[in-house]
């Protein structure tokens, strides 16, 4: 199957329980499209986000199951509380967890689930190399990316994807770009809009996925269109 560029619809924007500025012009939004495209194309069985807030990134990715009737389950992972980058929005941790599960639960039945502790309490619901596409958008340190890294490698699959979200930020304690440098021997692709995207292999790359690879600038100047 050949790479397809997708037109889709949202339902995330028009929902009343999630604030359309962070759908449609939040730091991940720019990579809806991508997201959206990737599922369709790689096809996981199961997918797991580390970092979820409002769902921008999770809810392209359950649109792509839900549009394409693929097999895949979602798990989004989050406290819901917050961390020393996004702010601590512990007062309003219900209010926010209660729109996203609603919203998963209404929309994406059978497709979507939430999964609210820490990153390390979610790590036993996972068996060894279960996992075929892994989110990591936690906290954006170094120490922590690498511990989300560190801890979540042995759940991944053989040929495996893993997206790092704000792989361009260099202000502040944001870390996430000396990982991503670390790790330039693996193949992989690479976004630099909207914060930045990485998208690893770190176990193997699928033959499907060559084409894709050598074809890294094209991909980026069309996806960067969608730049938030
Ligand atoms: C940058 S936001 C996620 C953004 C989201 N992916 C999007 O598309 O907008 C980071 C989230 O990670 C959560 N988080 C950070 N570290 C965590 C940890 N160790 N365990 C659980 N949640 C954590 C925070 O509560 C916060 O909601």
């Amino acid at each position: 199957m050949d790479w397809k560029y997708y037109e889709p619809h949202f339902a995330a924007d028009s929902s009343p329980k999630l604030p359309a500025e962070f759908m449609k012009e939040g730091a991940w939004s720019g990579h809806r499209r991508f997201a959206y495209d990737l599922v369709r194309f790689a096809q996981p069985r199961v997918l797991v986000e580390l970092g979820t807030l409002y769902g921008t990134s999770f809810f392209s990715f359950c649109q792509a199951v839900k549009d394409g009737s693929l097999p895949t389950r979602c798990f989004a992972v989050d406290t819901w509380e917050g961390d020393p980058h996004t702010g601590s929005y512990s007062h309003y941790s219900d209010v926010i967890y209660e729109a996203v599960h609603s919203f998963t639960t209404e929309q994406f039945s059978g497709i979507g689930a939430t999964l609210r502790g820490t990153f390390h309490q979610a790590l036993p619901r996972f068996a060894q190399g279960s996992i075929d596409l892994l989110h990591i958008d936690g906290y954006h340190t170094y120490e922590a990316v690498l511990h989300d890294l560190s801890t979540w490698l042995p759940k991944m699959a053989d040929n495996s994807i893993i997206l790092f979200h704000d792989i361009a930020v260099r202000s502040g304690d944001f870390g996430v770009y000396k990982l991503w440098e670390q790790l330039r021997d693996y193949p992989r692709l690479q976004f630099n809009h909207s914060n930045g995207l990485g998208v690893l292999f770190p176990k193997g790359c699928p033959a499907s996925f060559q084409p894709l690879l050598q074809q890294q600038d094209r991909l980026a100047a069309y996806y960067e269109k969608f730049r938030s």
